[in-house]
């Protein structure tokens, strides 16, 4: 029998607990014994529930138990979180986690420990939730050179921009839906400004660079500028828009970048909605692929972690080499990036024609039916930084949202 302890009782790690009861006979037959839960780290008072024979408030307990060999975090946050993981992995366990945070931030660091101590670090819920996509990337893709991750890495976002386009209602309307559901935290402001998918692609990209990303250098942009008007153009336009995750790899070196993105009808990415994620991988020899699935939720990330732990439990006394170096990758600018921009100006397009031409060169113009006083162009394909210095020229504008 192997031993684990879950730290932190909250939807995940309360769904981890789950996993492992539900599909106990499944996972023993896989990893040839049992997998049981020994402990369980949290303050809340859980009397009541089945498992609180197991609760305690003493992380000593699990850390001086030699009979505990993985510990599940599935506390969040960067703070005990890091403290426990790191103490688990230099006492010789393995640890299997959910924390993207924890990754973004320490990861390099975990993987250094887990290494020297010859035990694993996981992280596969960290990305996508119940989506497989660390380990593809490892070992199913292991043999190709990954030139474009591209995804749909939020399932809040996607909710409400989801939603905005259905109903058309705005992003504080549909936001606060979102959070009346459960769907949207009461503080949103990682998954709406983009940080959380920034989080996600950071560790993507230091996976296939086998480089350590920085999350803070990926260029990001959230969700909250976009408006019920901006919808009424993609539907014009025949695209959809999508907070977009995106690592790019080129001759130089690679590009990440977080931005709201209207999408084209052709795009994979195009009908991925609601909560759903899609990671979409572009390999130098497979080509085009695609992964979909449930991205957030109690059960998909918690099939994830329990994923981790049959994964270390069928490796005891191996270390998994899920690594990237400690060198830091220094990602190139985005503004060197090309694409094509959409652009919302006020008037009227007879009489602002030439002057928009005169600046942006060839564009198509569009209208909307319902907005009076403005239109929409969409520019060829240029670099970031040459559309930024025409855009900033540019009078009377509203908004302007990249194509893909
Ligand atoms: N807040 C995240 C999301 C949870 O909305 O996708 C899963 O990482």
């Amino acid at each position: 029998m192997i031993k684990t302890a879950i730290l932190g009782y909250g939807t995940i790690g309360s769904g981890a607990a789950e996993v492992l009861e539900v599909n106990k006979e499944v996972i023993k037959q896989r990893v040839g014994e049992e997998i049981s839960l020994a402990y369980i780290l949290d303050r809340k008072d859980l009397s009541g529930d089945p498992r609180a024979g197991l609760v305690t408030t003493d992380f000593d307990k699990i850390l001086n138990d030699d009979e505990v060999k993985i510990v599940i975090e599935t506390m969040g946050g960067t703070g005990a979180a890091y403290t426990f993981v790191k103490a688990a992995l230099e006492a010789g366990k393995s640890v299997a986690t959910s924390n993207k945070a924890l990754v973004a931030k320490y990861g390099t660091e975990l993987m250094e420990i887990a290494r020297e101590k010859n035990v694993s670090f996981l992280f596969e819920a960290s990305v996508g939730g119940g989506i497989p996509i660390i380990r593809p990337l490892y070992d199913a893709l292991g043999g190709d050179e990954i030139e474009e991750i591209s995804g749909i890495m939020n399932g809040t976002t996607n909710f409400i921009l989801t939603k905005m386009a259905k109903e058309g209602s705005d992003f504080d309307e549909v936001l606060k839906e979102a959070q009346s559901l459960g769907f949207a935290e009461a503080d949103p402001t990682d998954d709406v400004e983009g940080y959380d998918a920034g989080r996600k692609i950071s560790i993507l990209t230091s996976i296939v660079s086998g480089k350590q990303v920085n999350f803070e250098g990926v260029h990001m942009e959230g969700i909250t500028g976009i408006t019920a008007e901006d919808m009424k153009y993609a539907l014009v336009l025949d695209r959809a828009i999508k907070l977009v995750a995106t690592s790019k790899k080129t001759d130089k070196g690679y590009y990440a970048i977080v931005s709201p993105v209207m999408l084209s009808d052709s795009h994979p990415l195009y009908p991925v909605n609601g909560v759903f994620n899609a990671i979409f991988v572009k390999g130098n020899m497979l080509g085009d692929s695609m992964f979909y699935g449930s991205g957030a939720g109690k059960l998909p990330t918690a099939s994830a972690v329990i994923a981790d732990v049959v994964n270390i439990a069928k490796n005891m006394g191996r270390h998994i080499p899920y690594v990237w170096s400690g060198e830091e990758l220094a990602l190139l600018n985005y503004e060197d990036m090309t694409r094509k921009f959409f652009v919302r100006a006020s008037g009227d397009i007879k009489e602002r024609e030439a002057e928009i031409t005169s600046l942006f060169g060839d564009v198509a113009f569009v209208e909307a039916s319902g907005l009076k006083g403005e239109f929409g162009f969409v520019t060829e394909e240029m670099t970031e930084k040459s559309f930024a210095d025409k855009y900033e020229k540019l009078a009377d504008k509203i908004t302007r949202i990249r194509l893909g």
